[in-house]
């Protein structure tokens, strides 16, 4: 089938993962308390592609940010949630193919990049279980 299941319960709080999905790869990030508030003080009307943490992360586990790891440039893997990778000048993700800025909600805030990386369908199949698709 089309969908998958994560267990996120190892993802510890500031660490991401990726997996793929459709042979895409997927960002799965568990973001503080400060990068959550780093992502709702901003002014989405101030946004290239205008959205809220709230739009793009469920209710009640605004936390777990899911996307696409495919730059909107021209599609590159973003760095960011490998260990240790850098994650630009907004804390979220940095493509190094034309140096792309994702903040913490994932929303493209500095470089070509024309769009916010993508949010796939997917739900909580359970507290800890993720399934996308
Ligand atoms: Fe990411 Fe160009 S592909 S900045």
């Amino acid at each position: 089938l089309a969908s998958i299941e994560v267990d996120v319960s190892k993802i510890a709080e500031g660490q991401a993962i990726k997996t793929s999905w459709r042979k895409q790869p997927v960002f799965i990030r568990n973001l503080t308390a400060k990068e959550i508030a780093e992502a709702n003080a901003v002014d989405p009307a101030s946004l290239r592609d205008p959205a809220t943490l709230a739009e793009r992360t469920k209710e009640g586990k605004q936390n777990w940010l899911i996307t696409l790891g495919v730059c909107t440039h021209l599609g590159c893997v973003p760095l960011g949630a490998g260990e240790g990778e850098p994650r630009g000048d907004f804390g979220g993700y940095f493509c190094p193919c034309h140096g792309s800025h994702y903040d913490t909600a994932a929303r493209i805030r500095k470089g070509p990049a024309p769009l916010n990386l993508h949010v796939p369908d997917y739900k909580f199949a359970s507290d800890t279980v993720v399934q996308i698709g």
